[in-house]
């Protein structure tokens, strides 16, 4: 077993480390020379996606978060509406569907029964049924009209890692896709895009190597009973994304909130050395949301909270109200998420070792939920 797992100590560790790989095995073949996306994989017709009216992600856990970023990508690239839902809602409320709606199925497995059901109904409702999948031949993709396949490998800790990266890829594909094949006016910035997501493996590969502090951060932290995570524009996902490891693998209270939303209600909660970790977006492009959510740094720590704060490299704004400062590199906006998530993973597993957990098999879980 040893060897399977690479020397390393857990799957969920060696899989992490396995990322920049996954990325780069995903958008491998998918891009020509000219810089240009060539998915012929994806057989919707052109002419039936320059149709498309609306777009709808289906999927649950770990992929609903990527689906939750893949819409801002795709409402910014294509400017189609895109709807987001949780598998297991989906198909209880009557949702509107018909043959121009794209629904998207994100499923690592393709297993998961409330993502299958589904992809079943929408497809009953005429709507078109794209699978985003990790596996080969799975149910999930066997019963869409089209599959675009992630090539993350065998992902075997139950805690998804570098099967979610890979579905932000894949997400980003599609929308940058739709946007190619509708001609949008966003042509510089779509072949922009593809150039630097094509660069981004190695922008993983660094932050995997300054892991270190954030791995003794998380083992100070392991008798703590509530992290909570903030987050804005893509960085509420990502908030969203590091609690549910959180839950997943320390079993501790975690909650992610959209950083504007703290004045409402959630800032009731920051206590005396509670530990917030703040996803803070490029001060770049977003300088607006920036100048914003450094102000909810600074009212969270004037509140006696324990800051971690996970900016890009550079931003120095938020060098006096952080506690911890992780840094990740500076990426375009949208691709942002494909960067702060390694350290919230990283967090997660550490503090989950320093726990006495188990890492890979945590308690009442399954890696994949085969029934409704
Ligand atoms: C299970 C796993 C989660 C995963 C979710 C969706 O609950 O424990 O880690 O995110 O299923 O799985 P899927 O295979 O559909 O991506």
């Amino acid at each position: 077993a040893a060897a399977e797992k690479g020397g390393y100590d857990y799957f969920m560790l060696k899989e992490i480390a396995e990322q920049p790989k996954a990325v780069a095995d995903t958008l491998l073949g998918r891009i020509d020379a000219a810089g240009s996306l060539t998915l012929d994989e994806v057989r919707i017709d052109a002419a039936e996606l320059r149709e498309t009216d609306k777009v709808v992600i289906v999927a649950c856990g770990t992929a609903f978060h990527a689906g939750l970023i893949a819409k801002y990508a795709i409402e910014h690239w294509t400017r189609i509406p895109c709807e987001v839902e949780l598998a297991s809602e989906f198909r209880y409320r009557d949702p509107i569907l018909d043959a121009r709606t794209l629904v998207v199925a994100i499923s690592q497995s393709g297993e998961t029964m409330d993502t299958l059901m589904a992809l079943r109904h929408a497809r009953e409702q005429g709507a078109r049924v794209l699978a985003i999948c990790n596996t080969n031949g799975s149910t999930i993709p066997r019963e869409s009209d089209a599959v675009l396949y992630t090539h993350a490998g065998p992902e075997v800790a139950v805690a998804s890692t570098k099967a979610f990266l890979t579905q932000l890829v894949a997400c980003y594909l599609v929308a940058l896709y739709l946007g190619q094949v509708r001609g949008t006016q966003w042509g510089d910035e779509i072949r922009a895009v593809i150039r630097d997501l094509s660069r981004i493996g190695g922008a993983v590969e660094r932050v995997l190597e300054t892991m270190e502090p954030v791995r003794e951060l998380a083992r100070s932290l392991a008798e703590k009973n509530t992290v909570l995570f903030l987050g804005r524009h893509v960085g509420y996902p990502v908030a969203l994304e590091g609690a549910l490891k959180l839950k997943e693998l320390a079993y501790m209270h975690a909650e992610g909130f959209a950083a504007g939303e703290l004045k409402h209600g959630p800032i009731a909660l920051i206590d005396e050395d509670l530990p917030v970790v703040v996803v803070v977006p490029s001060p770049r492009g977003r300088s607006l949301l920036h100048g914003k959510i450094v102000s909810n740094i600074q009212e969270i720590r004037a509140r006696g909270a324990r800051t971690i704060v996970i900016a890009e490299e550079g931003d120095e704004a938020v060098v006096p109200y952080a506690d911890h400062l992780i840094r990740i590199p500076a990426t375009p906006t949208l691709l942002q998420p494909l960067v702060a998530t390694v350290p919230l993973q990283v967090f997660a597993c550490e503090l989950a070792t320093a726990r006495g957990n188990e890492v890979d098999q945590p308690r009442n879980l399954a890696k994949s939920v085969t029934v409704e």
